[in-house]
């Protein structure tokens, strides 16, 4: 019998584990009218939550909620076209040309239509036109019956931008009462800094929440039920095997568990899991070679070192360097600042680690 695998790697409403805590803070924020930041390392689900509390809101209907995800936004204007698609596409569906002009007054978009007669828009707007985009899509959604709450994903890539971008948006943001905010991205210090430094135009602009990772007792249970709604079983032997291997990190947990409920027939027992990881592992062996060869011996040995450990507070420490047989702390130094940028290792709250957990399992597990 073929079942769908509910250990999906996309969001989905039905096969959602906890993040209730979160979930009623962000609710709360935007009822007392305050703006949220929400950062995490990477893949833990800070965009899961968010289309979470969206899924909610949009059942309820007391709430109109816009989505807009800046990874691939590049200034300004990229910023501007993708939420006034957004915008448009939730209100003007059936009467896009007329939303259109309404929205962008006086901006000359330029409307094309694909095969199916769906049309898009672009637009070719200068610094000086910012303002009064922004003015007229916040203008217009400050109109609305409905509070409006807008998450702007991936929002460190806005410090990015070569245009004044924080400035431009944040006179916009903190005159509005009827639309307030998401801004959501990886932790790191881009993110921090918008916030936090002194000097920047978001400083003391909203509430932080800080997505850990989900609860261990929870996501284990999340894992039974979830096999067992499907008519299979998971022992919870493997359940906590599979979270040891995936450091019960959210993607690597949904993923490995996806492998894992694919090949099971009826019941998941922890010497089967285990062989399923291994098998994993072997699979991707060829990808994590590749990224091993693009590194420097040094930085190499120190991913490695790393890797066995786990997490490491002090890298540069005697007892770490020597016991991995690493070079001096200078050159570790400059190795680390290196994985550090490239987001091979990233620095956690127990010290430094490799990125990607199956990365770092390989390594455990082959040197
Ligand atoms: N609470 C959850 N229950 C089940 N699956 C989840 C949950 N949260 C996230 N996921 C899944 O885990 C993966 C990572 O989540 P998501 O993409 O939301 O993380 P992220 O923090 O936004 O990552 P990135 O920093 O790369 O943007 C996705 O496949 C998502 O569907
Ligand atoms: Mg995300």
């Amino acid at each position: 019998m073929i079942h769908d695998n509910p250990f999906s790697l996309n969001y989905t409403p039905n096969h959602f584990c906890d993040r209730e805590t979160e979930i009623n803070q962000l609710q709360t924020n935007f009822f007392n009218g305050l703006n949220t930041v929400i950062h995490s390392p990477r893949r833990l689900g800070k965009s899961a939550v968010i289309k979470h509390l969206f899924h909610q809101f949009e059942n309820e209907k007391l709430v109109e909620t816009i989505y807009v995800d800046l990874y691939a936004s590049q200034n300004m204007q990229d910023l501007i076209q993708m939420l006034a698609e957004k915008v448009l596409k939730k209100f003007h569906q059936k009467n896009f040309i007329a939303g259109l002009q309404q929205i962008l007054k006086g901006l000359s978009p330029t409307v094309s239509f694909d095969r199916n007669g769906i049309p898009s828009f672009s637009l070719q707007i200068n610094a000086q036109q910012y303002q009064t985009s922004l003015e007229q899509i916040f203008g217009y959604l400050e109109q609305k019956n409905k509070k409006v709450l807008v998450a702007f994903d991936e929002f460190q890539e806005v410090a990015t931008y070569p245009d004044k971008a924080e400035a431009i948006l944040r006179t916009h943001i903190q005159n509005l009462s009827n639309v307030k905010f998401i801004f959501s991205g990886s932790s790191g210090h881009i993110l921090q800094e918008m916030f936090l430094g002194a000097k920047r135009p978001f400083y003391q602009g909203a509430e932080v929440i800080v997505l850990d990772k989900i609860d261990r007792e929870c996501y284990k249970q999340f894992i039974i039920n979830t096999f067992e709604n499907k008519t299979k079983s998971i022992t919870p032997e493997a359940a906590d095997y599979l979270l040891d291997f995936s450091d019960v990190y959210t993607y690597y947990t949904q993923l490995i568990c996806n492998q894992c409920f694919a090949q099971t027939e009826t019941l998941l027992t922890e010497d089967m899991a285990q062989q399923m990881a291994a098998n994993y592992l072997e699979s991707r062996k060829f990808d994590y070679e590749n990224i091993s060869n693009l590194m420097t011996e040094n930085q190499r040995k120190l991913t490695i070192a790393l890797a066995k450990e786990g997490a490491v507070l002090k890298p540069n420490a005697m007892e770490f360097l020597s016991k991995h047989k690493l070079p001096g702390a200078s050159s570790v130094s400059q190795a680390l600042k290196v994985l550090l940028e490239k987001q091979i290792l990233f620095q956690s709250p127990e010290g430094i680690k490799v990125y990607d957990v199956f990365f770092r399992r390989y390594l455990e597990q082959y040197f």
